[in-house]
């Protein structure tokens, strides 16, 4: 983390010696199938790129023989728990900052193009081989004339050939290239970053929820208003009483903090839980692949929802967002308050019974 992360390239070569990786072809091409999966299919045909959107049923997808495609399926870590357990191995780095597992699958010369990613990746070779070509790249002006986002004028630095298990870290904006020699798979995990504009949208509308939720209605007073002549000009005093109101929206305690978490642990659009398995207690619970649960000093987050925790119960519940699962000898000494909310989760499909 210190010296590359956001900041230079790392080739870890045998990062996951003997790497069996837990999706393979046949699986990957019945995700592709799915209506609730992304995907997306690259193709090279005569020298032109082509771009298709999923899902794709198997006889939708170019015959194996065929060099110059790529399927990628994103987020392949909400649909298969090994693949969201091995994305577990990432997180040295905050969860907040953690997107998904994208698998792709190549034929022999598939790649997407030489191009840079807004975001961090690990790029984890899964099967064959794959030749990386990567360069800081100062010109990030891109081909207008193809439906991809592919660099004009790509100038590679270093090379590289990644073998099962070997896996490439890139900081954003870190120029790449990388072409299957052989049938090939990737695996890219993936971060994600909020923009600065974004999160003050985000967390503005749900500041304004808060407000019109206020009761104690405080209107604007002007018993100090003299007469005017230009009647159209707005009062400097109601421009402070704007100003006010919207700095007492932000000053209220902790109300930035709570929008932030539910924001973060708010899940995906394509989520959903199917409600499960009732009365948990006294057994541990696991959270289900799809949570996403944090938390800091004062609340618990979970898909969304806050809790303010203090104590014993904030503890229990930081272990159960830090490790995912609580065993049962962990729950002797919960509240009943807490052991409730757990079976509310279980209930809700988001945690489920768990036994060590
Ligand atoms: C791929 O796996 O083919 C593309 C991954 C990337 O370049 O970000
Ligand atoms: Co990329």
């Amino acid at each position: 983390m210190r010296r590359h992360w956001q900041k230079k390239p790392l080739l870890v070569s045998q990062a996951i010696p003997q790497f069996a990786p837990p999706v393979l072809r046949a699986e990957l091409f019945a995700l592709a199938a799915e209506e609730a999966v992304e995907s997306r299919l690259v193709q090279l045909v005569k020298g032109a790129w082509k771009l298709r959107h999923g899902p794709f049923a198997r006889r939708a997808l170019p015959a194996l023989q065929q060099p110059d495609w790529t399927l990628l399926v994103q987020g392949v870590d909400l649909h298969n728990d090994a693949v969201h357990a091995l994305m577990q191995q990432f997180r040295f780095v905050p969860e907040a900052r953690l997107d998904d597992l994208m698998i792709s699958y190549a034929s022999n010369g598939g790649g997407v193009g030489p191009h840079f990613d807004s975001y961090d990746v690990f790029l984890l070779q899964a099967h064959g081989k794959r030749r990386w070509r990567i360069g800081r790249q100062k010109d990030l002006s891109l081909r207008e004339d193809i439906p991809l986002k592919v660099l004009a004028n790509f100038e590679p630095e270093e090379e590289f050939v990644l073998e099962p298990g070997d896996m490439l870290y890139l900081p954003p904006r870190y120029a790449h290239d990388g072409i299957a020699e052989g049938e090939c798979m990737t695996y890219s995990i993936g971060f994600r970053a909020p923009a600065r504009a974004e999160l003050a949208q985000e967390l503005l509308a749900r500041l304004a929820e808060d407000a019109a939720d206020d009761d104690n209605i405080s209107l604007y007073r002007d018993a100090g208003q003299a007469a005017v002549a230009q009647p159209a000009a707005i009062p400097l005093a109601l421009q402070d009483f704007a100003r006010e109101a919207l700095s007492r929206a932000l000053a209220h305690p902790l109300v930035l903090e709570r929008a932030l978490g539910e924001y973060l642990t708010e899940p995906k659009a394509s989520v959903w839980f199917e409600p499960g398995d009732a009365g948990v207690m006294l057994e541990g619970v696991r959270l289900d692949r799809r949570s996403r649960m944090m938390y800091d000093a004062q609340h618990i987050f979970i898909n969304g929802e806050s809790y303010r925790a203090a104590g014993r119960d904030a503890t229990l519940m930081r272990r159960l967002a830090d490790d995912r699962r609580l065993a049962a000898r962990d729950l002797v000494r919960a509240s009943d308050d807490a052991l409730e909310l757990l079976s509310s989760w279980c209930d809700a499909g988001w945690a489920h019974v768990w036994t060590e």
